[in-house]
């Protein structure tokens, strides 16, 4: 059984989402986490899922014109939060401070943070694909507790995966993941839930599911469409 995290980014309109709600039926499962757009999140309240934001406030509920605090979201049950994705660090220039903070935010509102982390094309080209996560394992768990970093989802996104239906090959995410997890463990004592993200689809699902190392996926378009994304739980069931 895989955990499936559903990234809908900013795709769906409202009709699109009724269609996908209608098209989704029951799902009533405690493995699949979706992360709509803000404005649906209360569609889905009847659903019997888990509910996942894709980001959060750096701020505290207050005076912060625009923004969704943890403790908000978590109020209308929300329990989970992406951070630190790469379209947010490369769109939106969010800094791994930024991402520090906001797993700060969502730990205290007892949210679970699912922390991005990812080479770019030109980074796995240099072989620096390793260094690449540990700065960000590092720069994002800096000051946490032990306990604390174990609660954290990583999810293994190479950027140059993102959106471009080309993934790595079940070696290479081996080879990744194995490295975190060695790392995890050794640097922190830890073992984190660990998923894989990057145009996973219909097509590549049997494949990646091939894989004991991972626990899950992260998925972005496939996500939104309705067949195809139940095609994809049904197969990690
Ligand atoms: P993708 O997106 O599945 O569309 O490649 C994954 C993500 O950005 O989380």
């Amino acid at each position: 059984m895989k955990l499936i995290v559903g990234n809908q980014k900013s795709y769906l309109n409202s009709r699109d989402m009724d269609e996908f709600l209608l098209g989704i039926g029951a799902l009533h499962s405690n493995t699949v986490v979706i992360c709509p757009s803000f404005i649906y999140l209360d569609r889905f309240k009847d659903q019997n899922i888990l509910l996942g934001s894709q980001t959060v406030s750096n701020y505290e509920t207050g005076a912060t014109t625009g923004e969704l605090s943890a403790e908000q979201l978590k109020s209308i049950g929300v329990d989970f939060s992406i951070v630190g994705h790469s379209e947010r660090r490369q769109k939106l220039n969010e800094s791994i401070n930024d991402t520090r903070i906001k797993i700060k935010q969502l730990l205290k509102n007892k949210m679970i943070p699912i922390l991005c982390i990812g080479e770019t094309e030109e980074e796995k080209d240099k072989g620096l694909t390793k260094n690449v996560l540990v700065e960000e394992l590092e720069g994002a768990f800096k000051d946490l507790s032990l306990e604390l970093v174990e609660k954290v989802i990583i999810a293994y996104e190479p950027i140059w995966a993102i959106g471009t239906g080309v993934t790595p090959t079940n070696d290479e995410i081996n080879d990744v993941v194995k490295y975190l997890r060695d790392y995890l463990t050794t640097k922190y004592k830890v073992a984190n839930i660990i998923l894989y993200g990057g145009s996973v689809n219909e097509k590549n699902i049997d494949e990646l599911n091939k894989l004991n190392i991972i626990d899950g996926y992260l998925i972005g378009g496939a996500s939104t469409k309705v067949d195809e994304f139940k095609e994809i739980i049904n197969k990690c069931k």
